[in-house]
């Protein structure tokens, strides 16, 4: 068996709308072109990524008993929630029942758990070695379903929109993230931001390019990545006839301006984490 890379990234930002579930359908389905092994985590009561991956009728009824919910509610094996998608592309749904499950974790934790924050990453903790990249579609809140993804993950990848509203939520973000790799005690010190992704940008707004100049030029707080997820309006100017979504996320014969970038984001981030793995093995720069 070839080695796997056993990331986990998790797609966070409690700003809503901000293409969080997008990146993460679309991201998922550019590497397993890229032949790598992946698992989708639908982690938000919406269930948002569940729907966009338009099931099949047997999948559906699976996911209805075996999903996010029971693995918090009823400490269900993970490994037994897994729905195949497509060829390297696995997906753990989420039910309308999170709803119910999120309400539970926020108000009285206790019941699920003594340690109710590390319940996803017990649970993903045998599943992990299989897979070269898992990712965590998160709610757009603050609450413990972001925090078990944040707690579960190395890995932060955070969508936003290039505008002033949503660089505050960018700040706040940030400080939970320092929160959980610095706090006493910490709740997951190996957490690291992978980056910001600028998305539903549009390069003919001087407002917007304005705002990329001004992140790209922060001190290296944070990587911004070099790949912009242009808005779909743009595509529609170069022709294309249909939004590449759900069953069609891998068809090969179908070109996509929706799945190139995202092809171009995944090789960014293939690099990057070449590149860290490289800089943090033992003897690395001696
Ligand atoms: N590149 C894009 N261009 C235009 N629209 C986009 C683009 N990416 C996503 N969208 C649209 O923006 C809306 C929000 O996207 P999405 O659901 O991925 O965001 P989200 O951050 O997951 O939202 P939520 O916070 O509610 O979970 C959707 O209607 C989606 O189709
Ligand atoms: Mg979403």
């Amino acid at each position: 068996m070839k080695d796997k890379r056993q990331h986990v990234i998790c797609i966070a930002n409690q700003k809503g709308g901000v293409a969080k579930t997008t990146s993460t359908a679309y991201l998922g389905a550019a590497l397993a072109r890229l032949h790598r092994h992946v698992l989708l985590i639908d982690s938000d009561p919406q269930c948002n990524l569940t729907y966009s991956l338009e099931l099949d009728e047997a999948q559906q009824e699976f996911c209805l008993e075996n999903n996010l919910a029971s693995i918090y509610e009823s400490g269900q094996p993970a490994e037994q929630c897994l729905v195949n998608i497509r060829e390297n592309l696995d997906l753990i749904a989420a039910s309308p029942d999170l709803v119910m499950t999120e309400v539970t974790l926020d108000s009285q934790p206790e019941v699920l758990s003594e340690q109710p924050e590390r319940i996803l990453s017990g649970a993903l903790k045998p599943l992990v070695p299989r897979y070269d990249y898992v990712l965590i579609d998160c709610p757009p809140s603050q609450g413990m379903l972001t925090l078990n993804g944040l707690v579960a993950a190395s890995w932060l990848l955070i969508p936003t929109l290039a505008s002033v509203i949503s660089l505050t939520g960018l700040e706040r973000m940030l400080e939970q993230v320092h929160e959980i790799v610095h706090g006493d005690p910490p709740l997951n010190p190996e957490l690291k931001i992978l980056g910001v992704l600028l998305t539903k940008f549009r390069r003919d707004r001087t407002v917007e390019v304005e705002l990329e100049d001004r992140l790209r030029s922060l001190p290296e707080e944070f990587t911004v990545f070099k790949t912009v997820i242009p808005d779909r309006s743009q595509f529609e100017l170069l022709g294309e006839l249909k939004v590449q979504t759900g069953r069609h996320l891998l068809d090969l014969s179908m070109v996509s301006y929706s799945l190139l970038p995202y092809l171009t984001l995944a090789m960014e981030i293939e690099k990057m984490l070449r590149q860290k793995s490289w800089a943090q093995s033992p003897g690395a720069g001696a």
